[in-house]
């Protein structure tokens, strides 16, 4: 595995193989690596002749400095699993190296898709991730990028970035992966209490009965029932949980089982904000 720190010698390293005719998928994160991460990896370099991984805590998508400050790092313990799974190429750089300048000031707009959920609740979240993963696909070129559905509006805001840049890169989402409890996994997992952790899966456990209610309650109903689920429960704390159209991830009002249709749930649990969502059609 190749290790690069900055973004001239991955370029230089990237532009070699490509004159050799090699194809690039590529897995962006922000470390504390699990199975959920290795899954999109194993993938993209089974379809891929070379496997490269950025792993970068991104600060101008932390709208929270606490989150920031508290997000797990171990860069020497993602090494190990990164060459488990056969990465090529690590491009872990620093603060600096991404963000020469004083203040970011690109801007995109993402219209509707993003005044809703995480874009709603994390004020700048969605220009952050934007601007680095425009950044990362200029320097790593990929022909493939895989994202998880676990962040099924950050995958959306993706697809449109690379429409509206005319990026000529291939977005290939990958099913989220969960615990055995059926908990989504997280890197911000690593953070919860293990009273916490014994409770974590009771989102999933809710948001599957939601998925049962649908023959016989409305979206606005099972709404309701969903937020009083974790109301009633001291350690939760609902920030959202909204039932949507799965491509341009408006609030619905009625079933329609012609469009895809899903629950998206973002809760609290301790201090550790937890995300997670279900398909209804
Ligand atoms: P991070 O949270 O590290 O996630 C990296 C990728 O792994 C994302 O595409 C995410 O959706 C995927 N992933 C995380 N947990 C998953 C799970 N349980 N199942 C399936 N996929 C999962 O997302 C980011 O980093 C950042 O916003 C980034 C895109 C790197 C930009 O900074």
């Amino acid at each position: 595995m190749e290790v690069f720190n900055t973004i001239n010698n991955t370029k230089r390293f990237i532009a070699e193989a490509k004159k050799s005719g090699k194809s690039i998928g590529f897995v962006p994160t922000m470390g504390a690596l699990h199975e959920g991460h290795l899954t999109l990896m194993r993938r993209a370099k089974q379809e891929n002749d070379l496997l490269a991984v950025s792993v970068f805590v991104n600060p101008i998508q932390f709208n929270n400095s606490d989150d920031l400050q508290k997000y797990p790092r171990d860069l020497e313990k993602d090494k190990h699993l990164l060459k488990s799974v056969g990465c090529d190429i690590l491009f872990a750089p620093t603060v600096n190296e991404m963000y020469p300048e004083k203040q970011v000031t690109e801007h995109f707009d993402f219209g509707k898709l993003e005044t809703v959920m995480e874009g709603a609740s994390r004020p700048g979240h969605f220009n952050g991730v934007a601007v680095v993963v425009k950044r990362l696909f200029n320097i790593i070129t990929p022909g493939k990028a895989y994202f998880g559905e676990k962040d099924f509006q950050q995958l959306a805001i993706i697809k449109q970035l690379v429409k509206k840049e005319k990026m000529s890169v291939e977005i290939v989402p990958c099913a989220i992966v969960r615990e055995p409890d059926g908990l989504a996994m997280s890197s911000r997992n690593a953070r919860l209490t293990q009273k916490e952790r014994a409770l974590a899966p009771f989102i999933y456990q809710t948001l599957k009965k939601a998925v049962e209610l649908k023959n016989s309650k409305s979206p606005a109903e099972i709404t309701s029932w969903v937020t009083r689920q974790f109301n009633n429960k001291p350690a939760f704390k609902p920030d959202y949980f909204i039932i949507a159209d799965s491509t341009g991830l408006q609030p619905v009002k009625q079933w329609d089982k012609s469009k895809g249709t899903m629950g998206f749930a973002a809760v609290f649990l301790g201090d550790v904000r937890l995300i997670d969502n279900i398909r209804f059609y």
